[in-house]
């Protein structure tokens, strides 16, 4: 068996995308290792998860930054220090990010976000409350790479959610969380063990 797939997990909050990600990469033949948590802030239960586990962490904090490009270029040495050439592709998990992530950090790695709706359908920081607000009866959640757009890369992996009646952005969100982190932790698996092409926004996983 290979050795596992050294990654970068980066989380903004809860953190619980990243433990179903610390949990899983526990797993025999799992093929992924998370060799660093990035953060962009200080104080989040995301941290808190990373060092439990015994995992490096670094915060890459916009405001430490004179601008986003300097911003952007600090993320890149973060990444390139965490992920050596010699181990591999370099692959960064956004999980529950809530940066986008500039040029030179896109340029250093293939990043895979997840997103709590199913894209192109509400985009952005706020899909769950979107996707409510437009009356939808099912949502979902996408697993995606990251371009230089706003969830707009090409999708890996999506799941459906049925909408209840009732449902507030909380409820929602709570039942998206626990498909998405399944999914998350498939979709890894499968890119980690399997490799992927990309032909025309088609996503195929050998
Ligand atoms: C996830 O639903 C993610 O898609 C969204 O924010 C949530 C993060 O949850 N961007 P957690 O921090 O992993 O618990």
């Amino acid at each position: 068996m290979s050795a596992p797939l050294p990654v970068v997990v980066l989380a903004s909050g809860a953190g619980s995308n990243l433990q179903a990600l610390i949990d899983a990469q526990q797993l025999p033949g799992y093929g992924a290792r998370i060799v660093a948590v990035g953060t962009d802030r200080t104080g989040i239960p995301a941290l808190t998860r990373a060092e439990n586990a015994g995992i490096p962490t670094f915060v890459c904090a916009l405001g430490d930054q004179p601008d986003r490009a300097a911003w952007d270029q600090a993320m890149a040495q973060h990444l390139l220090a965490a992920l050596p050439a010699e181990s591999g592709p370099r692959l960064v998990v956004s999980a529950g990010f809530m940066k986008i992530l500039g040029p030179a950090a896109l340029r250093c790695a293939s990043v895979v976000n997840t997103h709590p709706a199913l894209l192109p359908a509400f985009p952005g920081a706020h899909a769950v409350r979107d996707a409510l607000a437009f009356g939808v009866r099912v949502t979902g959640c996408t697993v995606h790479l990251v371009d230089a757009g706003t969830d707009t890369g090409p999708v890996l992996a999506q799941r459906a959610v049925p909408v209840r009646p009732g449902d507030t952005e909380e409820t929602l969100h709570e039942r998206i969380k626990v498909v998405e982190r399944d999914l998350l932790v498939r979709t890894l698996h499968r890119l980690a063990t399997r490799g992927y092409t990309v032909t025309d926004r088609k996503v195929t996983i050998s």
